[in-house]
């Protein structure tokens, strides 16, 4: 199955909201909430988008001719590429009625697993989001990161019950979920959490937890100081806070704070294998790309998923050898201009 073809059957059934543009670049939905746009204004996930396309690539093809390896290993698993689906959760809501979460859950989580990388599943008020989310991953060895909301103590300590039964082999916390409105005035009271909460949110994980809305080098090492094991440098796709700085103009700085104490990844307007590859050279270990693989559900389940994947990995493969990077540990910050 070819991309465009998972594009046009896409726009056959996911509206009302999304458009399923060929580029997903935040201006076709902007500030649709419900919706896959973003959060007042909603100029955030157009920003997003732009400042990858600002950074250009340093071509230098005086190399020798190797294979280029796109392999990465995190937390003792093995990847055929260095970018993850994120996570997106009711997908009703913001993409019609095509899917329940949990069937969109299902196609996503094992679609990635047989093609080498990995899903984040979301999280809901719907309790069973999270029960069928951890059973996908079950399904599949243990091959995807169940993303938790920050809700009260007492519930995440449920949750990670239900994520340590799936043998996933990592966990996830939106920690900058606070700003959704259905997040908020919950009784007992979700969203933001301390340093010392997050050290205990840590120890009831008992296996590799990543923090996902890290926006400024301070957060990132009150995570550090948390004991958190990654990072996702994300502002929720500009769902949570209008009015925030793009993740590609914060990247370095964050990387340059705690780069080699945590693994770092990054999301937000990331849609092609050349992004995939700037984002590498600013230091990121790895990238989240979220509201495409919507798209390449709907349109066209786990082919869809596959073709997708398959895409941006020959992009980045092939922007690789035109910088003479052959390893994703080659790719370095001298390779882009920004
Ligand atoms: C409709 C929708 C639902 C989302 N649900 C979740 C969620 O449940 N948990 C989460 O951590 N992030 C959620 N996100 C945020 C994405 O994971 C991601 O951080 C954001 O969309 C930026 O990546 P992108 O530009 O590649 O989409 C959601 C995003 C959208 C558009």
């Amino acid at each position: 199955m070819e991309y465009s073809e998972v594009i046009k059957n896409a726009r056959t059934c996911i509206g009302p909201y999304c458009q399923a543009c060929s580029i997903c670049n935040g201006t076709a939905c902007k500030n649709t909430m419900p919706g896959p746009g973003a959060k007042g204004a909603g100029d955030l996930a157009a920003r997003n988008y732009m400042k990858w396309q600002e950074v250009c690539i340093n071509m230098d093809t005086i190399c020798g001719q190797k294979t280029v390896l796109t392999e990465l290993e995190l937390f003792g698993r093995k990847f055929t590429s260095p970018f993850f689906a994120g996570p997106v959760g009711a997908v009703k809501l913001h993409y019609g009625d095509k899917y329940t979460d949990q069937e969109y859950n299902d196609i996503l989580v094992s679609a990635c697993a047989e093609n080498g990388i990995a899903a984040f599943t979301g999280d809901g008020t719907d309790y069973n989001v999270m029960i069928e989310a951890t059973k996908a991953i079950g399904k599949f060895n243990g091959m995807g990161i169940p993303t938790v909301k920050p809700w009260d103590l007492g519930t995440i300590r449920e949750k990670m019950e239900l994520v340590k039964k799936s043998g996933a082999f990592a966990v996830a916390m939106d920690i900058d979920a606070a700003g959704l409105p259905f997040l908020q005035n919950l009784n007992p009271p979700a969203g933001s959490k301390s340093v010392e909460e997050l050290k205990e949110i840590v120890k009831m994980a008992e296996i590799p937890f990543i923090l996902k809305g890290i926006m400024t080098p301070k957060a990132a090492l009150k995570a550090k100081e948390a004991g958190v094991q990654g990072i996702v440098v994300s502002n929720h796709g500009g769902r949570v806070l209008d009015q925030c700085p793009a993740t590609a103009e914060v990247l370095s700085s964050i990387v340059e704070a705690v780069k080699g104490d945590m693994t770092i990844f990054v999301d937000g307007g990331i849609r092609t294998g050349i992004d995939v590859f700037k984002a590498l050279a600013l230091g990121a270990d790895a990238v989240l790309i979220a509201r495409p693989f919507v798209t390449a559900v709907y349109g066209g389940e786990a082919e869809g998923v596959k073709a997708y994947i398959n895409r941006i990995n020959a992009e980045l493969k092939d922007t690789m050898s035109m910088c003479g990077a052959f390893s994703l540990l080659e790719i370095q910050r001298d390779m882009i201009w920004s």
